[in-house]
């Protein structure tokens, strides 16, 4: 879809209704000014509860409270007028209940403006899922490698390989027939996603999984070169934005400490005395 184009931000059903057409473009946003930037490229933004790791300085998304997600939320919010805004639920929030999942998920979208939210795990959130949909709370899930889980999957690994391939396309299937409306794909095999595509009625979206995914997701910082504690193999940058920063302030602590900065067309002189 070409968000010039586009009048007003597209719905879950819209987002829906893209599968096998033109890939689903979307990146995750934290604030308002990044958010703005690409509003007008993205069919959704993610507020991600990688927004821990990424502007927090968390060591993982573990940390990351319903306070976070709100705040950074309405941010983003402010900064979008043509892509859907979708915001994950952080750790904790919904994996007790489904009743538990509804009193927060009602909460994001209600102090947000989100259109949808976003949470992880496949066959044992499907019941979860269901009970959203069928509440008013589109949901996006999130199966493969599930951040939130990583103390239980061993780490950030490649989900889905050989004989675990059978275990990502049931927890596809059951997250699209419970009604989610779109699902992440995140670090599993390209096959084993070219296959979840083709078999699950849910739009895919990519992540370290294939070109052929219904739609690619990337984490903002990472792809411009501003978060460069790590960079996983799916990552590519489209720009190196963290050594341009690191170079304008190491010229800016040059220019103060020589009193270059600031020059005569950066500071005030006295007014002329009026006669
Ligand atoms: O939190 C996040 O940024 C995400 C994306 C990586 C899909 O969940």
């Amino acid at each position: 879809m070409s968000a010039t184009a586009r009048k007003s931000a597209p719905l879950p059903d819209d987002i829906m209704a893209m599968k096998g057409g033109t890939p689903i473009v979307s990146l995750t946003a934290y604030t308002t000014p990044m958010a703005a930037a690409m509003d007008a490229h993205c069919d959704f933004v993610l507020v991600g509860d990688s927004v821990g790791m990424v502007l927090h300085g968390l060591p993982s998304t573990l940390g990351v409270t319903m306070e976070m997600m709100i705040l950074h939320g309405q941010a983003v919010a402010r900064g979008l007028s043509t892509a859907m805004m979708v915001v994950d639920m952080p750790f904790g929030s919904y994996e007790e209940s489904p009743e538990q999942a509804f009193r927060n998920a009602a909460r994001i979208m209600a102090e947000t403006g989100a259109a949808a939210v976003k949470l992880e795990g496949g066959v044992h959130m499907a019941e979860t899922t269901a009970f959203l949909a069928a509440r008013g709370i589109p949901v996006m899930a999130h199966i493969g490698l599930t951040p939130q889980s990583i103390n239980t999957l061993g780490g950030y690994k490649v989900q889905g390989r050989d004989a675990a391939a059978e275990q990502v396309m049931r927890d596809a299937s059951a997250v699209s027939d419970a009604g989610a409306f779109a699902v992440v794909l995140e670090k599993v095999p390209a096959a084993l996603a070219d296959r979840i595509t083709e078999t699950v009625a849910t739009p895919t979206i990519g992540i370290g999984a294939s070109a052929g995914c219904d739609g690619q997701i990337l984490v903002v910082d990472d792809m411009l070169g501003l978060f460069t504690a790590f960079k996983p193999k799916f990552v590519k940058r489209y720009a190196t934005l963290g050594d341009d920063i690191d170079k304008a302030i190491a010229s800016y602590a040059d220019e103060v400490r020589s009193r270059a900065f600031p020059a005569p067309e950066h500071i005030f002189a006295e007014k002329a005395p009026s006669k």
